[in-house]
């Protein structure tokens, strides 16, 4: 599968469902694939109940040379909370 050139990118969000408590396979395979050390990164997840901070901080774990920033449960968010978490 062919890979999307983010290098010319500083800020990459990533979205996804939680699974588990985690982010799905497919998000781990994906940032094992793109190498977005020293880049700002921010995940925005939908979930049932789990928040977004606890996901965030395995991944922040995983992938400590990622700028992570503060994430956000996108369940039920007007657009004007999505544009000033962005
Ligand atoms: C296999 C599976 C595991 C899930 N695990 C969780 C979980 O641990 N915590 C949670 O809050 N929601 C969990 N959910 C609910 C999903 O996060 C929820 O269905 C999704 O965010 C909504 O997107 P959808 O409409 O595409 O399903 C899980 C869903 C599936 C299918």
């Amino acid at each position: 599968m062919e890979m999307p050139d983010i290098q010319k990118y500083d800020r990459i969000l990533i979205g996804c469902p939680v699974w588990c408590g985690l982010a799905p396979n497919v998000i781990l395979t994906l940032l094992d694939i793109l190498n977005l050390n020293g880049k700002h990164a921010a995940v925005f997840t939908t979930s049932g109940a789990t928040k977004p901070m606890k996901l965030a901080v395995k991944l922040k774990k995983t992938y400590p040379e990622i700028k992570w920033h503060k994430p956000l449960n996108a369940n039920d968010m007007s657009e004007d909370e999505i544009r000033n978490w962005m």
